[in-house]
């Protein structure tokens, strides 16, 4: 049976999970997974991990840390919907990253410790979503342990996030008292298995909130204050308005614990029902600016990620391309915009959750990885024609720069390559000085070095040593082309060049860019880049 691109898109919810540090970010995923049928037991993602680690020894740093370092994609097929699962880096440090994989993404949900609300890098997080207009699925987690009164959290959604929280749900207690919650759409109860008790593998169904088997689950006063609860949070809530949630203004709210595997499936239909499938992308074709729509004829997409060495064994590099139109299939050309190339699509990976398999067939919405051998960037649009261009994926200036040499200096070549190799998957940026021959690596936050020095180490035998720059900001600078060189010339020893050989400007401080800016009025210093 053959669909159409677009009957095919439709079907499709691109997701990821936004959280603080240990909100539930992985639990969550896991149970998704679980909801999902993608997996049979909770526990199989960490234990897919620790193999993956121990094949490879440069996770070694997120093992220690207990933090996610590499993102990648889960997809699983469920009730007719096909869902693509996005895994964000938890880390902060991370978060240049993160907005990149948020690029790929068509919703988020964001992931809340009952007890603890909005948490410093849900905040963060949120913003990168609200700058790309992503549409957000709220889940209070852990509400198996003592949480704050859910009013209250919702209100910190409300003057945080400046967000209308919609909740499609209303707890029955928390923590030892939790027994449940009331879906306010239907007002059927969804009742919570003790641990320890019989019905402890799964959840009992849910009955209706006036119906006789509530007693089984509710005694009279508890009944009555959810009933009451539940009355006040609607009067004092919007109802839920799917336009405004796909607008970026509400998000609607579910609880649950995703530990114990409750109130996940109810997020996953919710997914299922409100997430948007794959809408049009603004492009450019031949100058002029145009829309790809997920039906389209024409196979195009875009670059959102490079992950090198996935598999030591085989010194592979996989471009995860965000698919935006048309219907792919394995063993067909495409080609990348900026430099003209065209390469035969011939062993696309697709990530299903319990294994890596090959793609015969893809559509708007999916990711599949393309092994290659240094090909393809991060930003890079590719399509069957070579003409379409997406808006690019932004550079961000560095927050740390520092200055790598190589103990052994016999090795200064080879590091000049795994430099360039790092800084084209996008982990770290490089910049080469014009004057001297050292390079200055820049990232957003000092873990990226470790990460850095461990896979120098282990994927090219380089022991390097981290020095302080004499730069602590990189700007990259714009305006006419004679202004350029100009400046250039005069300012030789502060200038480098980036991995696509744009000029940048290296500076002492915050301050030098102010004051040399105002000599310089017509150039532009530029804290982000998007890739031509
Ligand atoms: P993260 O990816 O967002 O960092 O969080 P993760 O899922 O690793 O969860 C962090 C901790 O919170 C874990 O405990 C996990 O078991 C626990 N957790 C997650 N969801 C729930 C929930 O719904 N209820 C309860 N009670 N706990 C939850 P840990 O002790 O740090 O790790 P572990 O030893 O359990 O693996």
């Amino acid at each position: 049976m053959s669909t159409s691109p677009a009957a095919e898109a439709a079907r499709r919810r691109t997701f990821a999970i936004i959280s603080h540090p240990d909100a539930g970010k992985t639990t969550l995923t896991e149970n998704l997974l679980l909801a999902g049928g993608a997996i049979r037991a909770a526990g199989a993602v960490r234990a897919r991990g620790e193999n993956r680690r121990t094949r490879s020894d440069w996770m070694k740093i997120e093992r220690e840390r207990g933090i996610s370092v590499s993102a990648s994609v889960m997809t699983f097929d469920h009730e007719g919907l096909m869902f693509n699962l996005l895994d964000t880096p938890g880390h902060e440090d991370f978060s240049e990253d993160t907005y990149r994989t948020l690029t790929a993404a068509d919703a988020a949900v964001m992931v809340l410790d009952a007890a603890k609300g909005i948490e410093p890098q849900t905040l963060k997080l949120f913003e990168v979503c609200r700058l790309r207009d992503i549409p957000i699925v709220t889940f209070i987690n852990k509400m198996d342990r003592e949480a704050q009164d859910p009013i209250e959290l919702l209100d910190e959604i409300a003057s945080k996030l400046a967000l209308d929280p919609a909740p499609l749900f209303w707890p029955a207690g928390s923590g030892g008292r939790f027994k449940g919650m009331l879906d306010l759409r239907n007002e059927q109860f969804v009742p919570f298995a003790k641990k320890g008790s019989d019905s402890d593998e799964g959840h009992p169904a849910p009955v209706a909130f006036r119906g006789n088997a509530i007693v089984s689950y509710l005694d009279p006063d508890e009944q009555g204050e959810l009933e009451e609860n539940a009355m006040l949070v609607q009067e004092a809530s919007k109802p839920f308005d799917p336009k405004a949630f796909l607008e970026g203004h509400m998000t609607p709210v579910f609880f649950g614990s995703a530990l114990r595997h409750f109130g996940v499936d109810q997020l996953l239909a919710g997914l299922g029902a409100y997430a948007p499938p794959p809408k049009a992308v603004a492009a450019v074709r031949g100058g002029e600016p145009t829309h790809v729509a997920p039906g389209d004829k024409e196979v195009t997409g875009f670059v959102f990620k490079v992950q090198a060495n996935m598999d030591p064994n085989h010194r592979d590099r996989i471009a995860f391309l965000r698919l935006t139109s048309g219907r792919f299939n394995r063993g067909m050309k495409l080609k990348v915009q900026n430099t003209g190339r065209q390469l035969s699509v011939n062993a696309p990976i697709m990530f299903f959750a319990s294994d890596r398999e090959l793609a015969e067939e893809a559509f708007a919405g999916d990711v599949i990885g393309i092994p290659n051998h240094g090909v393809l960037r991060v930003g890079d649009s590719l399509s069957e024609s070579g003409t379409l261009r997406f808006a690019g994926l932004p550079n961000f200036a560095p927050e740390i720069l520092q200055r790598v040499r190589v103990k052994d200096p016999l090795k200064a070549k080879h590091l000049k390559k795994a430099l360039e190799g790092l800084a084209e998957e996008g982990v770290t940026q490089l910049f080469r000085p014009v004057i001297g021959a050292d390079f200055i690596v820049g990232a957003v936050g000092q873990l990226q070095f470790e990460v850095m020095a461990d896979r120098l180490a282990n994927e090219y035998q380089l022991e390097v040593i981290f020095e302080a720059a004499p730069y602590s900001e990189a700007r990259w600078l714009s305006g006419e082309k004679a202004d350029v060189e100009d400046f250039a010339n005069k300012h030789k020893g502060a200038m480098a060049t980036d991995i696509d050989d744009q000029p940048v400007f290296l500076a002492k401080s915050a301050w030098e860019i102010g004051y040399v800016g105002e000599r310089f009025p017509k150039i532009g210093f530029e804290r982000s880049k998007e890739r031509a």
